[in-house]
């Protein structure tokens, strides 16, 4: 099990904060994908997994939903209660620090309409997330839903085929400076990622942090089999970018949306 008690994913929590606090704009593109499941399966009561500050969370609520938020990060959690605060959609949006693999013990028998895992993977491979996703169902009323969206070795693969180049990236955010280089054993889809981030100051870079972590990076066809094996209806599947895998400019801008999918499955007990 990776230890996310001190790190998230490595990074110390403030400089995880600003990073995702550079990234919220993005929210708007990845909200509008969502809100048109969630609306499909009349969805009003979500469940928000790995929230972050918010970014998806937040603007459900402001459209209404409402909205559970869980994340293992006390500080993304507190700037998630300072935005609600000032958007006013506290009343809508309830932040839990927590880590989503033990939900029962903070949500006791409270269900949802749906489920979201938006780049918020907390699995260490095919048996590990089938069982996460087995508990999952438990907080899931009969015929909600599961929307997970993240990486996966399909298309991160077909682009390191392509371009061997687009295992080293860069992305600018605000006066911060990730540089990220992968290194992929196609053998055993481990991807080990090194990363540095700099900020901005004056004309020079100070270098704020050393990243390192590796982990089993699953396929469309693992996930769809690892939620089978936890009961759950696979749906459907789509790529969420629909970027050209020649284009290495938009990969490497921001690899998180290249190389995603969106997965949508059901909580069906109904035999069809
Ligand atoms: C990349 S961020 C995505 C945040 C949000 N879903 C979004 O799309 O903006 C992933 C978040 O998942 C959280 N996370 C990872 N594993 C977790 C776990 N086991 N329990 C709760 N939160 C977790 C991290 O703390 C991090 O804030």
């Amino acid at each position: 099990m990776m230890d996310l008690s001190k790190k998230i994913y490595g990074y110390d929590e403030e400089i995880w904060v600003r990073l995702l606090s550079e990234n919220w704009e993005s929210g708007d593109r990845d909200f509008e994908r969502i809100n048109k499941v969630l609306e499909e399966f009349k969805a009003l009561k979500i469940l928000d997994l790995g929230c972050g500050i918010g970014r998806i969370s937040l603007r459900l609520a402001s459209k209404g939903y409402r909205v559970v938020g869980v994340d293992i990060s006390e500080q993304c959690i507190k700037k998630a209660n300072a935005i609600a605060e000032e958007w006013g959609v506290s009343e809508k949006a309830e932040f839990i620090v927590g880590d989503y693999r033990k939900l029962e013990d903070f949500l006791g028998e409270k269900k949802f309409d749906a489920a979201l895992c938006i780049l918020s993977r907390a699995w260490d491979d095919l048996p590990d997330a089938s069982s996460f996703f087995s508990k999952l169902r438990a907080h899931i009323r009969d015929e909600g839903v599961f929307v997970i969206q993240d990486l996966c070795k399909d298309f991160f693969f077909q682009a390191v085929y392509n371009a061997p180049t687009s295992l080293n990236w860069f992305k600018v955010m605000g006066d911060l400076l990730l540089l990220s280089r992968w290194k992929v054993d196609f053998l055993t889809s481990m991807v080990s990622t090194s990363r540095e981030i700099y900020r901005k100051v004056g004309d020079d870079l100070k270098l704020l942090s050393r990243v390192f972590g590796d982990y089993k990076m699953l396929s469309i066809s693992e996930y769809a089999q690892a939620l089978k094996l936890a009961g759950w209806r696979v749906l459907r599947v789509e790529r969420v970018a629909k970027a050209d895998p020649t284009d290495l400019e938009l990969l490497s801008n921001d690899p998180w949306f290249s190389y995603s999918f969106q997965m949508i499955a059901l909580n069906s007990n109904t035999i069809r």
